[in-house]
């Protein structure tokens, strides 16, 4: 029964699967890796990577619309759809063909099919039956959409008809200023759509602290995205061209397209975990700190958790429970700890507590916050970007967050990652030396003027 019977048995080989699966295997434990798509999961085929690719063709277009404030002379003739898919899907069949290997490698089970917990400790796939000493549910999340907005994927798409989409429409409504609204608004934009964004709460990003949300409106509006916030949906029809989408104010906005991008819920439904008592709420499942559920030996990883929904907390919490089941007993995973980064243009990248989170839990005469313009930034200035760096410590006491938007600010969050973790002080971090010309360099000026001792920032 060598093949049905593991050690480990994972339901969903996505981030927080197959992080686990590899963990675990490394650990000398059997694993069975249970995947009815492919290997890697939304983000690899369906999310971050795709969308990624997709953003970055965006910035060569801006380049080269852009070049001559450079002095260079480019010009934009088009956008070849073909060939931004042909780039996009290169990437993702590398990365894929790498991770199939290295499952491979690493003597992994790979059972293709959909799986469903029918034992606490049993998954049954297409009729037959998989057994785990435990029991790894990482089912993963599906693109939500709401009542009475029925998504064709021809006209009302979700981000996964968008990231397949042969053409660049003429004109976009992105229902949604979330992360993903804002991405896809962003590269339409770059290829040269109208885009307009209806999001039901004030602001853009509204998980972010209310700065950052001002400072992309600002920008998306310089970059002719319109941005109507407190707009909630009320409802949608076809056009003989189009859609339109009528708003609760009874405003109508018409567009070839509408993408749908309102959230992402847990994929739970009929896979047998309520029939196997494992608690749940809303469709998550609930576990405690270390990932157990309330059944005896089954875990759950990833967006079916409630929390972030992030491949990189998925990727943290699957080799958590690698390593919780091997007993070398890990430390739990800070979820606060985990760093958050918006791919449009211009990125904007989070690690901690927003301003006023920090002020609802220490109080508001019991919290500082600094905000540092890239306009100070020479590599900012060079690359041509508006932003900030905006800091948010307690008083006489450590970073509590880190806010940023400018070009390229999301490679800047490993740093403001190791700044939180840390719990350092204005003036640790002001007193380490920043490589010169460096978008990092804002960080240690931001800590600099925060300590009390700006250098190239007004006192
Ligand atoms: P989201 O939760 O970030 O944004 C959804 C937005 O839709 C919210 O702002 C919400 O207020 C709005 N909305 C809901 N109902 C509405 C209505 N009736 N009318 C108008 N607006 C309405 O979810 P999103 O953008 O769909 O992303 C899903 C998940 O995927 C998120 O958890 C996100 O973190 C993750 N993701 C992460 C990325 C990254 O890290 N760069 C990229 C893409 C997705």
């Amino acid at each position: 029964m060598a093949d049905t019977s593991f050690d480990v048995l994972i339901l969903g080989a996505g981030s927080g699967g197959y992080a686990c699966a590899l963990r675990a295997s490394q650990l000398d434990l059997s694993v069975g890796l249970v995947e009815k798509g492919k290997l890697g999961g939304t983000c690899l085929h369906v999310g971050c990577i795709p969308t990624k690719a997709l953003l970055h063709a965006a910035e060569v277009a801006d380049s080269a619309r852009e070049s001559e404030q450079f002095g260079v002379m480019a010009s934009l003739d088009g956008i070849d759809m073909g060939g931004v898919n042909k780039y996009k899907d290169g990437i993702v069949t590398r990365l894929f063909k790498g991770l199939s290997g290295l499952i491979k490698q690493r003597g992994i089970t790979v059972i293709e099919g959909e799986g469903r917990l029918v034992a606490p400790d049993t998954v049954e796939v297409e009729g037959k039956k998989y057994v785990g000493k435990k029991v790894v549910l990482a089912a993963g999340s599906y693109s939500k959409t709401l009542p009475g907005l029925e998504v064709d994927g021809k006209r009302v798409l979700t981000s996964e008809h968008a990231l397949v989409l042969d053409r660049v429409p003429k004109s976009v409504i992105v229902l949604g200023g979330g992360v993903i609204g804002c991405e896809f608004a962003s590269v339409w934009r770059s290829f040269g759509a109208e885009v307009t964004i209806l999001e039901a709460l004030p602001r853009l990003v509204a998980a972010e602290d209310e700065d950052v949300s001002k400072m992309l409106e600002r920008a998306f509006r310089k970059r002719k995205i319109t941005a109507k916030v407190g707009t909630p949906f009320k409802s949608v029809e076809t056009t003989d061209d189009g859609v339109r989408v009528t708003v609760e104010s009874g405003d109508t906005y018409d567009a070839e397209i509408l993408l749908v991008a309102v959230g992402r819920g847990p994929t739970t439904q009929d896979l047998g975990f309520e029939d196997q008592g494992v608690e749940m709420d809303r469709g998550f499942v609930l576990t405690d700190e270390r990932l157990r559920t309330n059944v005896d030996n089954v875990y759950a990883v990833g967006d079916i958790v409630p929390g972030l929904q992030l491949a990189h907390r998925g990727f943290q919490q699957g080799i958590f429970v690698a390593e919780d089941i091997a007993g070398l007993d890990p430390a739990p995973i800070d979820e606060a700890g985990v760093p958050r980064v918006t791919y449009s243009d211009p990125e904007v990248a989070s690690m901690g507590l927003t301003e006023s989170a920090a002020k609802e839990k220490y109080g508001e005469d019991q919290v500082e916050s600094l905000t540092y313009d890239l306009g100070g930034n020479g590599k900012s200035q060079i690359l041509k970007t508006q932003g900030f760096v905006k800091l948010v410590r307690q008083k006489d006491g450590p970073v509590l967050g880190i806010h940023m938007v400018g070009a390229r600010v999301g490679e800047l969050v490993a740093e403001a990652q190791l700044i939180f973790n840390w719990e350092a002080y204005p003036d640790d971090v002001a007193s380490l030396v920043h490589g010169h010309p460096t978008q990092g360099e804002a960080i240690g000026e931001a800590h600099l003027a925060l300590a009390g001792k700006p250098l190239h920032a007004h006192s």
